[in-house]
């Protein structure tokens, strides 16, 4: 396989040791670009970008990231484009793949974005699907990284829904044998398909963690890095009050936060719910890393697209 025919459509396309190599490599993007050191390390390459559901973060950072290597990005919504009119997904990855280098997709079932890689002659990187959001786990594992300077030792927390970041977390904990523990409240639990391969590697490895509770007290509890994310996602909204009476105690608060680590550092990918998965206090106090995560998606994706769309150095 070249390196122009690997996707990143979950962190399972990435091995330790590449996923490991991202952070160094993010942290050496950062430091030139506070130096104000231009790194065109991917000249003339073009990243398509199709988003099925809105954006900052990502679109933001994967457009800066791209120019700032050197390439270009194009924006396409199903508004403004065929894909709106029913042009098949297919066909789209076939006509994209003629233009673009590379495409990231963010959308809803991860089918779709795993039938985009199929028919795309190009690498082909998810943006977030209902499923999966590899590259903001990425970043999240990257602030880890600058923070803590250690991976494996800290004790990581998922407080809230069993969603697409739960899911890109549990297989990073498997995929780096982190030690996580989960709390989601009954019915709102992470895929059991993703449980069991994540579960099943940590088997075969003999390396890591991943416990599930409904007690978000017992997460917390002497946890390092605490995650959370909103209790309803895109394409969730009308379940939004039922989930806010499912979630009742899974906010993470002052009073939660009492009960990690002293120097606990807590994650959220935003954008935030404040008052309900988190408290104003949390994510603007002294153990929020909220806002160098969301910087970080820019040097981590960065590094993302140098594995894939391949460095010219
Ligand atoms: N965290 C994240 O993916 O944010 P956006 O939805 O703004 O891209
Ligand atoms: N779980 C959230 C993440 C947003 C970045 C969603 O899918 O809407």
């Amino acid at each position: 396989m070249t390196p122009q025919e690997r996707d990143l459509l979950t962190l399972w396309d990435l091995t330790a040791e590449e996923l490991m190599a991202l952070f160094p490599r993010a942290a050496e993007l950062k430091v030139a670009r506070q130096r104000g050191q231009e790194t065109r390390t991917l000249p003339g390459k073009m990243l398509g970008m199709i988003f099925e559901k809105p954006s900052t973060r990502t679109r933001v950072s994967f457009e800066v990231a791209t120019v700032e290597l050197g390439g270009h990005a194009v924006y396409l919504a199903p508004e403004g484009s065929q894909i709106g009119r029913g042009e098949p997904i297919s066909d789209t990855a076939r006509v994209l793949g003629g233009y673009c280098h590379g495409i990231v997709i963010r959308t809803f079932a991860q089918a779709r974005a795993e039938e985009l890689a199929r028919w795309a002659p190009v690498p082909v990187i998810n943006g977030l699907t209902d499923h999966s959001h590899p590259c903001q786990v990425i970043a999240d594992l990257f602030t880890t990284y600058e923070l803590l300077g250690d991976l494996q030792s800290p004790r990581y927390a998922w407080i809230g829904d069993g969603n697409n970041m739960a899911h890109s977390w549990i297989e990073a904990a498997a995929i780096l044998g982190l030690d996580l523990v989960l709390a989601c409240p009954e019915g709102y639990e992470p895929s059991p398909a993703v449980l069991a391969r994540a579960r099943e590697h940590v088997r075969r490895t003999g390396k890591g963690r991943i416990e599930l509770t409904h007690n978000p007290r017992d997460a917390a509890r002497s946890a390092r890095v605490i995650s959370t994310d909103v209790w309803a996602s895109m394409g969730q909204e009308k379940e939004a009050q039922a989930r806010r009476k499912a979630f009742t105690g899974f906010c993470v608060d002052e009073s939660l936060l009492l009960l990690a680590a002293h120097d606990s550092i807590v994650l959220h990918c935003l954008p935030a719910h404040r008052g309900e998965e988190i408290s104003e206090g949390v994510l603007e106090g002294p153990h929020s890393a909220a806002w160098r995560q969301a910087e970080n998606r820019l040097h981590s994706q960065k590094a993302i697209l140098e594995l894939f769309l391949g460095k010219a150095r």
